[in-house]
């Protein structure tokens, strides 16, 4: 049977609702769950894409797999707030259906969504495999109601990549400036990552700019998921470079001159310097509040099952992180800190003033459950002589499983021990603080399950990672080794799950 396009595409997104719906309700009671971080109803999910801010609600699309908890044929989910705390899942927005973008490898890559004078507009990389080689091309669809999706007949609106840039051509990030779209799209050659500008008067018709700015050979192979916004009268060009080993989101800080289409920098940073934080896309909202979300996991060497955690067994795999505002300090460093919003999640309360910790000590009284917790805890580093200090996670009762996130004030590094977190995760991840040169060490924690993610340097650092422990872990301990230090205040809060 013949179906037209538009028909086919909504076969396509009935077929993958169907199989999102025989198994939700069941995903739904894993314990393993998380209670605050965005997660797909069930299946597979990567990267945030087409965050948007949009008719007074937060839009957010995502890279997903509804048929299994691995990569496959990607779709984009789609989910909307009104707070970026709490997500209503709404209908699949895309399914791959077309030549240009259906192919068991393949399918409606990441990308990103504007508002065309009230049109809801997603751009994305269709993908197909052609006799072993990748074919990226850049499409559009677009929404009357922001819930049901059109692909554009004209697809792709660019359908072969510059010359001399590799056919690795994808993650269109798109914005305005003055009176034109522009397009930033992630791309290589000869092995080195760069991103390419484009520009057009309407979405639809695309001209190549220029290489806005490439890898000298030390930022990876491949820059994926592109991304550039401005912060005050800077630039900020962020990307996911391929190849860079421990280095899974980085930025860099400069000016971008519109004519030439040249982005030059002068400061280059990583976004998070954990384990499991990639793709991080950036979204303006009504406020003026630069935000960013990241995937809570991060392509990697090893086998996937391993790289994704055991939460596949229970037919899911990934989540967001939770939104971060990004400002930048005078130097070029930006600032990742956790929305406000998140405050309305706070429930019980613990609090404890100036007591000098040494040894293991239980921080939490009985009525407080360790597996959803914000913790804001500030130390005195003067006079300190501790080896090292700080928090034992998501411990068991019987001790055999501990996350451990700890302080040296001798080597000013930040520590987090996941070795004996669940007998799956494996990996130390630490990363030198600033804190080193101040009086005080300020650490800001969210605990939530299977994820921590931790706030250093006032936001000037972050460090996501993942855990699975068992759901009976749920002590917190305080610890100091070698010698005391002293707490100058803890704040705990448990914090109630938004779904
Ligand atoms: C990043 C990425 C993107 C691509 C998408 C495919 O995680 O590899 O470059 O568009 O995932 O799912």
């Amino acid at each position: 049977m013949q179906y037209d396009h538009h028909t086919f595409h909504n076969l396509m997104l009935g077929k993958a609702e169907q199989s999102v719906a025989t198994i939700k309700d069941h995903v739904g009671k894993d314990p393993m769950r998380l209670k605050f971080h965005f997660m797909p109803p069930a299946y597979w999910m990567n990267d945030p894409n087409g965050l948007i801010y949009y008719q007074g609600e937060y839009h957010m699309f995502y890279q997903f797999h509804p048929y299994s908890a691995e990569w496959g044929p990607m779709h984009w989910g789609h989910a909307k707030s009104k707070d970026l705390v709490h997500w209503e899942h709404l209908p699949i927005a895309l399914a791959p259906s077309e030549v240009y973008d259906r192919d068991q490898k393949g399918g409606c890559f990441s990308g990103s969504a504007v508002d065309d004078n009230g049109i809801l507009t997603l751009i994305y990389t269709g993908t197909i495999m052609k006799e072993g080689r990748v074919i990226q091309t850049q499409c559009l669809a677009s929404s009357t109601d922001s819930v049901t999706f059109q692909k554009y007949v004209g697809n792709p609106v660019i359908s072969v990549p510059p010359e001399g840039s590799s056919s690795d051509f994808r993650d269109p990030k798109v914005w305005k400036h003055e009176d034109k779209w522009y397009m930033v799209v992630g791309s290589s050659k000869d092995g080195k990552g760069r991103a390419l500008l484009y520009r057009s008067n309407n979405l639809y018709v695309w001209e190549y700019v220029s290489v806005l700015a490439e890898s000298d050979g030390t930022m990876g192979t491949m820059w994926e998921c592109p991304d550039i916004f401005q912060l005050g009268d800077r630039y900020v060009l962020m990307f996911s470079p391929m190849g860079m080993g421990e280095k899974k989101a980085s930025y860099l800080t400069g000016s971008l001159d519109y004519s030439s289409g040249k982005f030059t920098w002068d400061y280059c940073g990583e976004v998070d310097c954990g384990f499991e934080y990639y793709a991080p896309q950036s979204f303006l909202d009504d406020n003026g509040r630069r935000i960013i979300i990241g995937w809570l996991n991060a392509w990697d060497w090893m086998p996937w099952f391993q790289n994704f955690g055991p939460t596949f067994k229970n037919n899911w795999c990934g989540a967001m992180s939770i939104p971060r505002t990004v400002e930048m300090d005078d130097d070029g460093h930006l600032r990742f800190l956790p929305v406000e919003e998140l405050k309305a999640l706070r429930g019980g309360h613990f609090h404890l003033d100036r007591t000098a910790i040494e040894g293991e000590i239980q921080a939490l009284p009985q009525s407080i459950k360790g597996d959803s917790l914000e913790i804001v805890a500030e130390f005195n580093l003067k006079n300190c002589h501790a080896e090292e200090f700080g928090f034992k996670m998501r411990v068991s009762d019987d001790g055999n499983e501990e996350t451990v996130l700890s302080y040296s004030p001798k080597t000013g590094e930040l520590q987090f021990d996941r070795n004996r977190s669940d007998g799956w995760s494996q990996g130390i991840r630490k990363c030198k603080l600033e804190s080193a040169d101040k009086d005080t060490l300020r650490l800001h924690i969210y605990v939530d399950n299977c994820v921590v993610e931790v706030f250093a340097d006032e936001g000037r650092t972050t460090m996501t990672n993942n855990i699975y422990p068992n759901p009976y872990s749920i002590n917190l301990k305080l610890f100091s080794l070698g010698d005391k230090v002293e707490l100058i205040s803890l704040d705990i809060w448990q914090l109630h799950s938004v779904w």
